[in-house]
């Protein structure tokens, strides 16, 4: 078949009649304009044109061949033929790619807050602002990392630690130490490969890792770069229609994953102004598992335009259908006080991942930690501690937070942005060092506070009167997360019009 040529395709270019270019093919989107969950305009601004840029990082690659009908692909393009747009570089943009050739060398990251840091000068704007924003004020956000310093060591002296061990396992997998993967949208926003990545990673280090509904790659894509016998989990969005959802968690299961972790604290996606500001639904934004056509504004940021399938109305009575869909053990991901970890046991689940999604839900949710410390006393008194797997995740970046949750009773962490600072900065290599990183600080902190394994965790170990004080906004904890803490703005007034 003849190849289309960019004039042929450019002819359509109004909401009558719609085609965009994208990998070299030309698609017919003319129907499916308003049904586009990121909102016709956005499409609308590449009518008869080269969309490939754009689309790349918030599409899975099977998105086309799963939402637009067949009869609607057009077939090849001869490129050569297609027009390229000037491209007026925003000032900004040319700092950032000088910046990028002057980032530091690798092996300057000590730590995870390194990563942020080189991330914070070197990713684009648009995708720093979807990784690093936090709901509202970000007070929860920062509260995260800053309520592990309210926790301090009772470290014991003459242990033999000669030999430490903190491998341990999670749903009944060995893996090398109690950190996972959390899941995390949209990872193309960071890399051109996206999430395999930080599969190849987990691969390498040994952890698992937690595959999200919002994955910039297909699930197959990452499912299929495992290696091994690599564990994988799968966090879940839960469609409005179930159909889909059952679809999505029967592939899973038959794909391998090991677990079901059902995101429960985003009936709605908070409101990320920092997302917001950067006005990401102008630059396009879409989502693989959508119904579409729902009322959302689509003004909001990448954020809430990838969101709107998601079920308000999931409730406490739908998790025996989810157990009559699958035999994975199933975890709700997003428990934020004891009442409803007490009710996520008496509804038979396997675990609860005790997190406020990074701070970017609900404002002033107490952070994960806090809630463990509030949480396992009161189950231990009533015997419970072994009725279900407790997880937590929110600001971790040390291996001292780590320790403090397995202390606590946590059974491993959840880790989400640094892995994707690190990744969005020095790729695989990056992802690599950061683990290494935290296994080298875990080795050393259990030889500090006197302990050989995991099962040497204990409350004792700590001090927690401090978790009393009550909260506070801000109390910078320390200088390094202090620095990479990016301000919220003001609204930006317009330099160009004439008074
Ligand atoms: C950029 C980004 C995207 C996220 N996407 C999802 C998601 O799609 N589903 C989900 O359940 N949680 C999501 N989360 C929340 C994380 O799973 C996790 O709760 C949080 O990142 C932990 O905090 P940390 O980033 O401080 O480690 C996301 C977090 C970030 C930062």
């Amino acid at each position: 078949m003849a190849k289309l040529t960019g004039a042929e395709v450019a002819r359509h270019n109004t909401k009558d009649s719609c085609w965009v270019i994208v990998h070299g093919k030309a698609y017919d989107v003319t129907e499916f304009l308003p049904e586009h969950p990121g909102g016709a305009g956005i499409i609308l601004k590449y009518a008869g044109k080269d969309a490939t840029a754009e689309y790349e990082p918030i599409h899975p690659p099977d998105t086309l061949d799963k939402y637009l009908d067949k009869s609607k692909h057009l077939g090849e393009v001869d490129m050569s033929t297609v027009e390229k747009e000037e491209q007026v570089k925003d000032p900004s943009e040319i700092e950032r790619e000088e910046r990028i050739k002057r980032m530091p060398p690798l092996s300057q990251c000590y730590n995870l807050l390194d990563f942020e840091a080189v991330a914070r000068q070197v990713m684009k704007k648009t995708a720093w602002a979807y990784y690093s924003s936090g709901a509202d004020d970000e007070i929860t956000m920062r509260e995260n990392h800053n309520a592990f310093h309210k926790i301090w060591f009772r470290p014991r002296v003459l242990v033999d630690v000669e030999k430490v061990d903190f491998s341990t396992t999670m749903l009944g997998t060995k893996v090398a130490a109690p950190f996972y993967i959390t899941a995390t949208a949209l990872g193309k926003l960071g890399h051109p490969e996206g999430e395999v990545v930080l599969t190849r990673a987990a691969y390498k280090h040994n952890v698992i890792q937690m595959i999200p509904t919002l994955a910039s790659c297909s699930f197959d894509e990452i499912v299929d770069a495992r290696q091994g016998d690599q564990v994988q989990w799968l966090q879940l969005y839960v469609n409005k229609d179930r159909e889909i959802t059952k679809r999505i968690v029967q592939h899973a299961e038959k794909r391998g994953c090991k677990a079901l972790f059902i995101t429960v604290d985003a009936p709605q996606l908070g409101r990320r102004e920092k997302d917001m500001r950067v006005k990401f639904s102008d630059t396009g934004a879409s989502v693989q598992q959508s119904t579409g056509g729902s009322a959302v504004d689509r003004s909001q940021g990448a954020a809430r335009a990838i969101s709107s399938f998601i079920d308000p109305s999931l409730s406490w009575k739908d998790i025996p259908w989810f157990r009559s869909i699958t035999k994975m053990p199933i975890l709700l991901k997003g428990v934020q006080c004891v009442e409803d970890v007490l009710r996520a046991i008496e509804a038979g689940v396997d675990g609860v991942v005790l997190s406020n999604h990074g701070g970017r839900q609900l404002d002033t949710a107490p952070s994960g930690i806090e809630i463990l410390a509030e949480v396992m006393p009161i189950l231990r008194e009533r015997n419970w501690q072994d009725k279900l797997e407790i997880y937590i995740d929110g600001g971790i970046r040390r291996a001292t937070d780590i320790i403090k949750a397995l202390c606590l009773g946590a059974k491993g962490v959840g880790i989400g942005r640094p892995f994707l600072y690190a990744m969005s900065t020095y790729g695989l290599d990056g992802v690599d060092r950061a683990m290494q990183l935290l296994k080298d600080e875990m080795e050393m902190n259990m030889r500090l506070i006197g302990a050989t394994s995991i099962k040497d965790l204990h409350p004792g170990l700590l001090d927690l009167r401090g978790l009393q004080s009550g909260h506070h906004a801000v109390v910078p904890g320390d200088t390094l997360s202090l620095n990479v803490y990016d301000p919220l703005q003001s609204p930006r007034f317009n330099e160009k019009a004439k008074l």
